[in-house]
């Protein structure tokens, strides 16, 4: 994605998977600034480990516990998370749905879903979560309240209780990985509670349509899976490092491409 779009704008820069040992990890972002680098993506499973090796975060990294964008200037090292903001970003792009005043209900509670759940949580609609350990999901409401506008309610998978919540609820969000290759043939959440009314959105990315979604769809659901949350949390990151934004379209020809000849 980032190769694309310094390529469209024939920007003088290059973007390399580095892989780190865990071991390594202080001397790898080190060694990145002493050679000048503008910053970092960083994946799984660091998100939280590079935390303590920065000079500072932004709040949402603070807030979220999670690091994936990491710059490097004027001697400091700041970590941030894009990954909230570019959900948003690509559910109000694809599905043209904003926040407010809805209702969500985010199936999962683990990284992904506490950086979506706290990027919903700071306006006013209301968050529902649950988790097949229901301990994870109070975690996750209780680490997001302070800076919610409504605190997220946390929902046991119950399914009396979980129909009623769905019912209410106007988005449904994927975050598990619960429909991916090794579970393709299982939904996070019980097929015959969807509805035709609910707009649905899976992060998985690979199958580009899991069981949900499929299910949605033929149900005449919007649906979106998680290419656009790629794309635009790469496009914050950008942003972040560059202060202007890069061109949204590369990026998304070259994930899709990419994903199209796996
Ligand atoms: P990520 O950072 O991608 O969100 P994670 O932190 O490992 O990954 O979270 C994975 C999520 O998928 C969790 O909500 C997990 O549920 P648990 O907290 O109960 O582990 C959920 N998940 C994974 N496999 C699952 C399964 N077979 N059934 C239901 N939920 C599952």
């Amino acid at each position: 994605m980032h190769t694309s779009a310094f390529q469209a704008l024939e920007k003088a820069a290059v973007y390399v998977p580095l892989l780190v040992q865990e071991q390594d990890l202080a001397k790898a972002i080190q060694g990145a600034q002493a050679l000048g680098f503008t910053g970092l993506n960083v994946t799984v499973p660091f998100k939280e480990k590079v935390i303590p090796l920065l000079t500072g975060l932004t709040s949402d990294a603070q807030v979220v516990g999670s690091v994936n964008t990491i710059l490097f200037k004027d001697n400091k090292i700041i970590g941030h998370t894009t990954d909230g903001a570019g959900f948003q970003q690509a559910m109000e792009m694809e599905l043209g749905i904003s926040p407010e005043h809805k209702n969500f209900l985010v199936l999962g509670a683990g990284g992904a879903a506490r950086a979506i759940v706290h990027q919903l949580a700071k306006q006013d609609c209301q968050v529902f979560i649950t988790n097949r350990t229901l301990q994870r999901a109070t975690t996750l409401a209780t680490g997001i309240a302070p800076t919610a506008v409504r605190k997220p309610i946390v929902v046991e998978q119950e399914f009396s209780r979980l129909a009623e919540v769905t019912k209410k609820s106007h988005v449904i969000i994927n975050t598990t990985s619960l429909g991916m290759e090794a579970t393709k043939d299982q939904s996070p959440l019980p097929i015959e509670l969807l509805n035709k009314e609910h707009q649905v959105i899976d992060i998985i990315y690979n199958p580009a349509e899991t069981l949900l979604l499929r299910s949605a769809r033929e149900l005449g659901c919007p649906v979106q899976n998680g290419v656009g949350m790629l794309v635009w949390q790469a496009v914050k990151a950008w942003e972040f490092w560059w202060g202007v934004t890069p061109p949204v379209q590369a990026m998304y020809e070259a994930l899709n491409n990419s994903l199209a000849t796996r």
